[in-house]
């Protein structure tokens, strides 16, 4: 599939603020600083759609964009990151829970993972209950343009084996690098094929 517009559409602290759900979407989250909003960009070919930062913590909010008019790509703020305050950290999760629990026209989560280090207590915590609640998602492993071959073979057969530890079966898995754009026509496939049942 080819995008050939992609636009950012708005930002929103609440989940009743977000646009009207006429249209198949798919959100992006992780940890903060993951590779969330690059993915975004890189996906879109457009290199300041969506905010990137050194900082993590940057995405705060819920932020739609629109792709050819017929499709949304949502940026999540991230998860597990220390740094911010606990109430805001409080308010992040619940925004982040309360949009994937109720947002109808979700069609599958993007769960973004660094394929640098080991799985995080965050992120098996978040994918349990990702399972728990019957939440379509995928794993995205970023940043593969950080290691070499050999060694992102081996910290993926780590990585799936960790999850192998808590499921039966594996999600769809993606290989991406913001950098270079792999996985970009995988994930693009994958989508047009999701919303062909939309
Ligand atoms: P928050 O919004 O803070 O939760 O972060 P995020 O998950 O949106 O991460 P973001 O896209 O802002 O990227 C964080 C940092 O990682 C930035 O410095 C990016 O340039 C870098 N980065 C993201 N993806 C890649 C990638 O595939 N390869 C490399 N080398 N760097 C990346
Ligand atoms: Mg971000």
């Amino acid at each position: 599939m080819r995008i050939k517009e992609a636009k950012f559409v708005k930002s929103s602290q609440k989940v009743n603020e977000c646009p009207k759900p006429t249209m198949p979407e798919y959100a992006f989250i992780g940890r903060s600083n993951v590779g969330k909003s690059s993915l975004i960009n890189m996906l879109c070919k457009r290199k300041k759609l969506a905010k990137i930062s050194g900082t993590p913590g940057k995405t705060q909010l819920v932020n739609h964009f629109l792709i050819d008019d017929k499709w949304y790509l949502v940026d999540l703020p991230g998860y597990g990151y220390a740094k911010v305050s606990k109430t805001k950290r409080a308010i992040f999760s619940k925004l982040n829970e309360t949009y994937i629990l109720t947002r109808e026209n979700l069609m599958c989560l993007f769960v973004l993972i660094d394929s640098r280090i080991p799985l995080q207590n965050s992120d098996l915590e978040f994918i349990t209950t990702l399972g728990e609640k019957k939440v379509p998602f995928c794993i995205v492993f970023t940043k593969t343009d950080k290691l070499k071959k050999s060694t992102y073979d081996e910290q993926i057969t780590d990585l799936k084996n960790q999850l192998l530890e808590h499921w039966e079966e594996l999600p769809p898995l993606f290989h991406t690098s913001s950098v270079s754009g792999k996985g970009r026509e995988e994930i693009l496939n994958f989508i047009d094929d999701v919303n062909s049942q939309w």
